[in-house]
Protein backbone atom coordinates (compact mmCIF):
# COMPACT_ATOMS: atom_id res chain seq x y z
CA UNK A 1 0.00 0.00 0.00
CA UNK A 2 1.32 3.45 -0.77
CA UNK A 3 1.11 5.91 2.58
CA UNK A 4 0.22 9.26 1.07
CA UNK A 5 3.36 11.63 3.13
CA UNK A 6 0.96 14.39 3.93
CA UNK A 7 -2.69 14.10 4.89
CA UNK A 8 -4.69 17.04 5.03
CA UNK A 9 -8.09 17.06 6.72
CA UNK A 10 -11.29 19.16 6.66
CA UNK A 11 -12.83 18.03 9.99
CA UNK A 12 -16.45 19.31 9.34
CA UNK A 13 -19.74 17.95 10.90
CA UNK A 14 -18.78 18.53 14.61
CA UNK A 15 -22.57 20.12 14.80
CA UNK A 16 -24.83 17.94 13.07
CA UNK A 17 -23.11 15.25 14.88
CA UNK A 18 -23.67 17.23 18.23
CA UNK A 19 -27.60 17.89 17.32
CA UNK A 20 -28.19 14.57 16.21
CA UNK A 21 -27.31 13.15 19.83
CA UNK A 22 -29.48 16.08 21.30
CA UNK A 23 -26.50 18.09 22.93
CA UNK A 24 -25.23 21.37 22.21
CA UNK A 25 -23.21 21.64 19.20
CA UNK A 26 -20.21 22.91 21.29
CA UNK A 27 -19.73 19.15 22.60
CA UNK A 28 -19.17 17.81 18.80
CA UNK A 29 -16.06 20.08 18.82
CA UNK A 30 -15.10 18.82 22.32
CA UNK A 31 -15.22 14.78 20.61
CA UNK A 32 -13.71 15.93 17.19
CA UNK A 33 -10.82 17.28 19.58
CA UNK A 34 -10.45 13.58 20.85
CA UNK A 35 -11.02 12.15 17.61
CA UNK A 36 -8.28 14.38 16.28
CA UNK A 37 -5.60 13.06 18.69
CA UNK A 38 -6.53 9.73 18.12
CA UNK A 39 -6.20 10.38 14.40
CA UNK A 40 -2.95 11.68 14.93
CA UNK A 41 -1.70 8.80 17.01
CA UNK A 42 -2.91 6.02 14.28
CA UNK A 43 -0.68 9.04 11.32
CA UNK A 44 1.78 8.36 13.56
CA UNK A 45 1.93 4.47 13.77
CA UNK A 46 1.05 4.20 9.97
CA UNK A 47 4.14 6.67 8.90
CA UNK A 48 2.65 9.56 7.58
CA UNK A 49 5.08 12.08 8.05
CA UNK A 50 2.92 15.81 7.82
CA UNK A 51 -0.60 15.85 9.44
CA UNK A 52 -2.87 19.22 8.65
CA UNK A 53 -5.83 19.87 10.30
CA UNK A 54 -8.17 22.54 9.39
CA UNK A 55 -9.61 23.92 13.10
CA UNK A 56 -10.97 27.44 12.51
CA UNK A 57 -11.38 29.19 8.93
CA UNK A 58 -11.41 32.49 8.44
CA UNK A 59 -15.07 32.59 7.78
CA UNK A 60 -15.38 30.70 10.71
CA UNK A 61 -15.76 34.18 12.55
CA UNK A 62 -19.08 34.58 11.18
CA UNK A 63 -20.74 31.95 13.52
CA UNK A 64 -22.34 33.21 16.72
CA UNK A 65 -20.08 35.11 19.21
CA UNK A 66 -20.75 32.26 21.77
CA UNK A 67 -19.65 29.51 19.18
CA UNK A 68 -16.66 31.38 18.62
CA UNK A 69 -15.48 31.90 22.10
CA UNK A 70 -16.46 28.41 23.10
CA UNK A 71 -14.59 26.85 20.24
CA UNK A 72 -11.12 29.57 21.23
CA UNK A 73 -11.60 28.23 25.03
CA UNK A 74 -11.22 24.48 23.89
CA UNK A 75 -8.79 24.97 21.44
CA UNK A 76 -6.87 27.07 24.66
CA UNK A 77 -8.08 24.36 27.45
CA UNK A 78 -7.23 21.45 24.94
CA UNK A 79 -3.50 22.67 24.33
CA UNK A 80 -2.77 24.01 27.93
CA UNK A 81 -0.49 21.08 29.54
CA UNK A 82 -0.22 18.80 26.61
CA UNK A 83 3.36 20.26 25.91
CA UNK A 84 5.33 16.44 27.37
CA UNK A 85 2.58 14.37 25.73
CA UNK A 86 3.13 15.65 22.44
CA UNK A 87 6.88 15.63 22.69
CA UNK A 88 7.33 12.16 24.05
CA UNK A 89 4.33 11.21 21.33
CA UNK A 90 7.23 12.64 19.07
CA UNK A 91 4.79 15.42 17.56
CA UNK A 92 6.09 18.98 16.05
CA UNK A 93 3.36 20.94 16.10
CA UNK A 94 2.66 23.89 13.42
CA UNK A 95 -0.01 26.45 13.60
CA UNK A 96 -0.88 27.93 10.29
CA UNK A 97 -3.59 30.85 9.31
CA UNK A 98 -3.74 34.49 10.97
CA UNK A 99 -1.98 35.21 14.53
CA UNK A 100 -3.67 38.68 14.72
CA UNK A 101 -6.83 38.39 15.59
CA UNK A 102 -7.04 35.93 18.26
CA UNK A 103 -6.35 36.25 22.05
CA UNK A 104 -2.79 37.11 23.23
CA UNK A 105 -2.93 33.96 25.74
CA UNK A 106 -3.47 31.54 23.04
CA UNK A 107 -0.93 32.79 20.63
CA UNK A 108 2.25 32.62 23.19
CA UNK A 109 0.69 28.86 24.35
CA UNK A 110 1.38 28.43 20.06
CA UNK A 111 4.97 29.94 19.91
CA UNK A 112 5.75 28.23 23.08
CA UNK A 113 4.35 24.89 21.61
CA UNK A 114 6.13 25.22 18.20
CA UNK A 115 9.03 26.14 19.55
CA UNK A 116 9.13 23.48 22.02
CA UNK A 117 8.01 20.67 20.48
CA UNK A 118 10.51 21.20 17.22
CA UNK A 119 13.16 18.55 17.63
CA UNK A 120 12.95 14.76 17.52
CA UNK A 121 9.75 13.87 16.29
CA UNK A 122 7.88 11.74 14.11
CA UNK A 123 5.21 13.56 12.56
CA UNK A 124 4.53 17.31 12.02
CA UNK A 125 1.07 17.73 13.08
CA UNK A 126 0.13 21.66 11.34
CA UNK A 127 -3.34 22.99 12.54
CA UNK A 128 -5.30 26.04 10.83
CA UNK A 129 -6.09 28.10 13.18
CA UNK A 130 -8.00 31.29 12.08
CA UNK A 131 -6.57 30.08 8.33
CA UNK A 132 -7.99 30.77 5.02
CA UNK A 133 -6.18 29.77 1.55
CA UNK A 134 -7.10 33.17 -0.11
CA UNK A 135 -5.88 35.03 3.21
CA UNK A 136 -2.80 32.73 3.20
CA UNK A 137 -1.93 33.60 -0.57
CA UNK A 138 -2.36 37.23 0.14
CA UNK A 139 -0.40 37.59 3.18
CA UNK A 140 2.28 35.96 0.70
CA UNK A 141 2.01 38.79 -1.86
CA UNK A 142 1.90 41.24 0.41
CA UNK A 143 5.24 39.81 2.14
CA UNK A 144 6.96 39.77 -1.62
CA UNK A 145 5.87 43.66 -1.82
CA UNK A 146 7.45 44.80 1.06
CA UNK A 147 10.69 42.74 0.39
CA UNK A 148 10.10 44.14 -3.79
CA UNK A 149 10.02 41.41 -5.25
CA UNK A 150 9.50 41.95 -8.95
CA UNK A 151 9.55 38.38 -10.36
CA UNK A 152 9.47 35.07 -8.31
CA UNK A 153 8.78 31.53 -9.28
CA UNK A 154 6.49 28.98 -8.35
CA UNK A 155 9.10 27.18 -5.54
CA UNK A 156 9.82 30.80 -3.70
CA UNK A 157 6.28 31.48 -3.80
CA UNK A 158 5.02 28.11 -2.04
CA UNK A 159 7.80 29.50 0.36
CA UNK A 160 6.04 32.55 1.22
CA UNK A 161 3.42 30.76 2.09
CA UNK A 162 2.22 29.10 5.45
CA UNK A 163 2.69 25.66 4.74
CA UNK A 164 6.02 27.18 3.72
CA UNK A 165 8.68 24.12 2.48
CA UNK A 166 6.59 21.28 3.72
CA UNK A 167 5.08 19.08 0.69
CA UNK A 168 1.90 19.37 -0.45
CA UNK A 169 -0.78 17.17 0.38
CA UNK A 170 -1.27 13.99 -1.32
CA UNK A 171 -4.84 13.16 0.00
CA UNK A 172 -7.36 15.73 1.67
CA UNK A 173 -9.88 13.69 3.79
CA UNK A 174 -13.54 16.14 3.86
CA UNK A 175 -15.84 14.25 6.74
CA UNK A 176 -19.49 14.85 6.94
CA UNK A 177 -20.98 14.83 3.49
CA UNK A 178 -19.89 17.95 2.38
CA UNK A 179 -18.08 18.20 -1.09
CA UNK A 180 -15.75 21.14 -1.33
CA UNK A 181 -12.82 23.27 -0.14
CA UNK A 182 -14.08 25.47 1.87
CA UNK A 183 -11.38 28.23 1.22
CA UNK A 184 -8.63 25.76 2.57
CA UNK A 185 -5.06 25.21 1.43
CA UNK A 186 -5.92 27.00 -2.39
CA UNK A 187 -2.86 26.77 -3.65
CA UNK A 188 -1.14 23.81 -2.28
CA UNK A 189 -3.86 21.12 -3.32
CA UNK A 190 -3.39 21.83 -6.93
CA UNK A 191 -2.69 17.68 -7.46
CA UNK A 192 -4.04 16.66 -3.87
CA UNK A 193 -6.05 13.81 -3.98
CA UNK A 194 -9.33 14.45 -2.56
CA UNK A 195 -12.08 11.71 -0.58
CA UNK A 196 -14.64 12.25 0.77
CA UNK A 197 -16.97 10.41 3.39
CA UNK A 198 -20.21 10.88 4.73
CA UNK A 199 -19.13 9.66 8.29
CA UNK A 200 -19.03 13.18 10.80
CA UNK A 201 -15.95 14.16 12.08
CA UNK A 202 -16.61 13.07 15.86
CA UNK A 203 -17.44 9.47 14.59
CA UNK A 204 -14.37 9.22 12.09
CA UNK A 205 -12.17 6.33 13.16
CA UNK A 206 -9.01 4.78 12.45
CA UNK A 207 -10.78 1.63 10.69
CA UNK A 208 -12.06 5.26 8.58
CA UNK A 209 -8.60 6.50 7.92
CA UNK A 210 -7.21 3.46 6.93
CA UNK A 211 -10.70 3.51 4.11
CA UNK A 212 -9.28 6.38 2.97
CA UNK A 213 -5.29 5.38 2.38
CA UNK A 214 -6.29 2.44 1.18
CA UNK A 215 -8.66 4.31 -1.76
CA UNK A 216 -5.89 6.61 -2.25
CA UNK A 217 -3.58 4.03 -2.60
CA UNK A 218 -5.99 2.98 -5.48
CA UNK A 219 -5.16 6.61 -7.49
CA UNK A 220 -3.47 6.65 -10.19
CA UNK A 221 -1.33 9.82 -10.00
CA UNK A 222 -0.85 11.41 -13.11
CA UNK A 223 0.06 15.37 -12.58
CA UNK A 224 -0.38 16.02 -16.33
CA UNK A 225 1.34 13.14 -17.61
CA UNK A 226 0.29 10.41 -19.94
CA UNK A 227 0.61 7.16 -18.15
CA UNK A 228 1.26 3.61 -19.09
CA UNK A 229 2.69 3.98 -23.01
C1 LIG B 1 -16.45 21.51 11.93
O1 LIG B 1 -17.73 21.19 12.35
C2 LIG B 1 -15.68 22.32 12.97
C3 LIG B 1 -15.53 23.75 12.64
C4 LIG B 1 -15.83 24.29 11.51
C5 LIG B 1 -15.00 24.59 13.68
P1 LIG B 1 -18.94 22.18 12.13
O2 LIG B 1 -19.08 23.04 13.33
O3 LIG B 1 -18.80 22.88 10.85
O4 LIG B 1 -20.15 21.17 12.09
P2 LIG B 1 -21.42 21.27 11.11
O5 LIG B 1 -20.89 21.34 9.71
O6 LIG B 1 -22.16 22.51 11.51
O7 LIG B 1 -22.18 20.02 11.38
C1 LIG C 1 -14.65 24.17 7.11
O1 LIG C 1 -15.87 23.76 7.63
C2 LIG C 1 -13.79 24.76 8.19
C3 LIG C 1 -13.35 23.82 9.21
C4 LIG C 1 -13.52 22.53 9.25
C5 LIG C 1 -12.59 24.42 10.29
P1 LIG C 1 -17.17 24.70 7.59
O2 LIG C 1 -18.25 23.91 8.23
O3 LIG C 1 -16.87 26.02 8.17
O4 LIG C 1 -17.40 24.87 6.02
P2 LIG C 1 -18.73 25.25 5.22
O5 LIG C 1 -19.30 26.46 5.88
O6 LIG C 1 -19.66 24.08 5.34
O7 LIG C 1 -18.28 25.44 3.83
MG1 LIG D 1 -19.39 22.51 8.95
Amino acid sequence: MSIPRHVAIIMDGNGRWARRQGMPRIMGHYRGAEVAEEITKACIDIGVEYLTLFAFSTENWNRPKEEVELLFDLLRNYLTGKKEELIDLGVRLKFIGRRDRIGKDLRLLMEELERDTSKDYRITVVLAVDYGGRDDILRAVNKLIRLEFDHIDEDTFSHFLDLGDIPDPDLLIRTAGERRISNFLLWNLAYTELYFTEVCWPEFTVEELQRAIEDFSNRKRKFGRVLDE
